[in-house]
């Protein structure tokens, strides 16, 4: 067998504190000039009375103003672009038809330095060109199906690009092309197992897996530890959003200590979410990041609204690159689903199209045996015992609402004064699932 090295850039991946500084400073002056061959950033600094020149030193980097999803909402669908769009190759937009989705915009460039990034990522859990990779995620619009493919194929590894759903298939993939590493999020891992049971796998006996990498969803500890277990894998936790370009900007070595957020691609911020200003260091806060590699749509100082913080200490693995905490939740009600991002008010905005429904719901998020639901408990204007004229109009809701968010809900229509009445500010949405318990 081949002898493959350690690292996949040890340039980069072995930088000391000082050298990813002078070089995050330097990418940060390229990136803000840069900047200013988008309108939008152009007409930020304008208001903020900042020129690009005026950033000096790291620290000026808090001189910047915050770039938020409403801005590249209200942007839609190119505002934000800093390069022409014919040198543009790819999208990825967010779910949504109501109100405007996100865009994000990628030159050649940039999917090259993001499939050098995602395949930093894989070698540096251990994966190898002898590895048999597939990806249970979907592809399209989904970052983690593309974005995973190009790192998988840089790193050389046979891919199996199976994309979402069908368990048993993915289990016959995984049985007979002798898959070693699977990417699914946490929650599907689970599902995933609970389908070889039922096939009569045992992932130990009947299969070569030994390497899962998760993220794209909240999950504890105790989780990853289960997953680990019922598998007989390593699970390795990723942090990837798409306004970053998606999986690859934060991942776990083979310590498990932490994700190293690569610093020559991002530089990180913890704030808090309430007041903006740093938090001191080590505590929890949201994690604001600004992209320093990025062509066609650099972000500086991108609100992720994740919470999390930075873990202290040096990694026995030998990278400086920070390490982030596995993240602690939201600071805004984005729910993540199926590893699909969900507001309320996308919900809301479908419901109050129905003539028939009121303005009273509630979204309830569960799990029946390791799959994750949603139900949305909605009340009717006006009761009716006419049970043809109450299952079309549940279809349709349903339907409507798999178009807005990507899963499908089970719809539930209740007659006026069922849901608790609320004082003060409603609870639109209870999370019962089990691995956020
Ligand atoms: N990844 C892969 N498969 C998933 C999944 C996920 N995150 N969530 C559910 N599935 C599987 C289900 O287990 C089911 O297959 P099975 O019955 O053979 O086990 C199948 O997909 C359909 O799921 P269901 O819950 O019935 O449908 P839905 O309409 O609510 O959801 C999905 C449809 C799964 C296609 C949609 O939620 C999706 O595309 N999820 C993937 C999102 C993703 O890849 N995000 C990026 C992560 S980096
Ligand atoms: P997307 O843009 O669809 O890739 O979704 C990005 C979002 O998914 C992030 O902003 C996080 O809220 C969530 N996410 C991604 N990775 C993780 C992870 N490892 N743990 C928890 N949440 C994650
Ligand atoms: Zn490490």
């Amino acid at each position: 067998m081949a002898n493959y090295p350690e690292y996949f850039n040890p340039d980069m991946e072995l930088l000391t504190r000082p050298e990813i500084e002078a070089l995050q400073l330097q990418k940060l002056k390229k990136t803000v000039e840069h900047c200013m061959n988008s309108a939008f950033y152009r007409q930020r600094f304008a208001e903020a009375h900042l020129k690009p020149e005026d950033i000096k030193s790291l620290d000026d980097l808090r001189r910047i103003p915050f770039t938020t999803k409403q801005d590249l909402r209200n942007t839609y669908p190119f505002g934000m672009a800093a390069v022409p769009l014919e040198q543009c190759v790819r999208l990825h937009s967010s779910s949504g038809t109501t109100g405007n989705p996100t865009v994000i915009l990628h030159t050649q460039k940039d999917l090259d330095m993001w499939a050098n990034c995602m395949a930093r990522c894989m070698w540096m859990v251990g994966l190898r060109p002898t590895d048999v990779f597939q990806n249970s995620s979907g592809y399209g619009m989904f970052t983690g199906g593309l974005g995973m493919q190009y790192g998988a194929e840089k790193v050389g590894m046979l891919t199996v690009p199976a994309a979402a759903g069908n368990s048993r298939r993915q289990i016959k993939f995984i049985t007979d092309f002798g898959t070693t590493a699977v990417h699914a999020i946490p929650s599907y891992a689970t599902r995933l197992y609970e389908v070889m049971q039922e096939v009569g796998v045992d992932p130990r006996r009947d299969t070569k897996l030994k390497t899962l990498l998760i993220g794209a969803e909240p999950h504890t500890e105790e989780q990853r530890r289960r997953i680990e277990e019922m598998l007989g894998v390593k699970a390795y936790n990723s942090f990837g959003m798409s306004e970053m370009c998606g999986p690859s900007v934060a991942f776990e070595c083979q310590y498990q200590n932490g994700m190293h957020i690569w610093e020559d691609y991002y530089i990180v911020e913890i704030v808090d979410p309430e007041t903006l200003e740093p938090v001191p260091e080590g505590e929890v806060g949201e994690m604001v990041l600004t992209t320093l590699n990025r062509e066609a749509m650099p972000m500086l100082r991108y609100r992720t609204h994740d919470l999390t913080r930075i873990l202290s200490g040096p990694c026995p693995c030998g990278r400086v690159h920070k390490r982030l905490d596995r993240m602690k939740g939201r600071s805004d009600d984005m729910i993540i689903l199926k590893g699909v991002n969900i507001f309320p008010m996308q919900i809301e905005q479908v419901l109050m199209q129905f003539k028939e429904l009121s303005s009273q719901y509630l979204i309830t998020l569960y799990t029946t045996d390791d799959n994750d639901d949603m139900r949305v408990d909605v009340e009717l204007n006006e009761m009716t015992d006419d049970y043809n004229f109450l299952q079309n109009l549940t279809r349709q809701i349903t339907l409507r609402l798999k178009d807005e968010i990507l899963c499908t809900p089970k719809v539930k229509l209740l007659p006026k004064g069922t849901l608790p009445q609320q004082e003060g500010k409603a609870v639109r949405v209870k999370d019962e699932r089990k691995h956020f318990a």
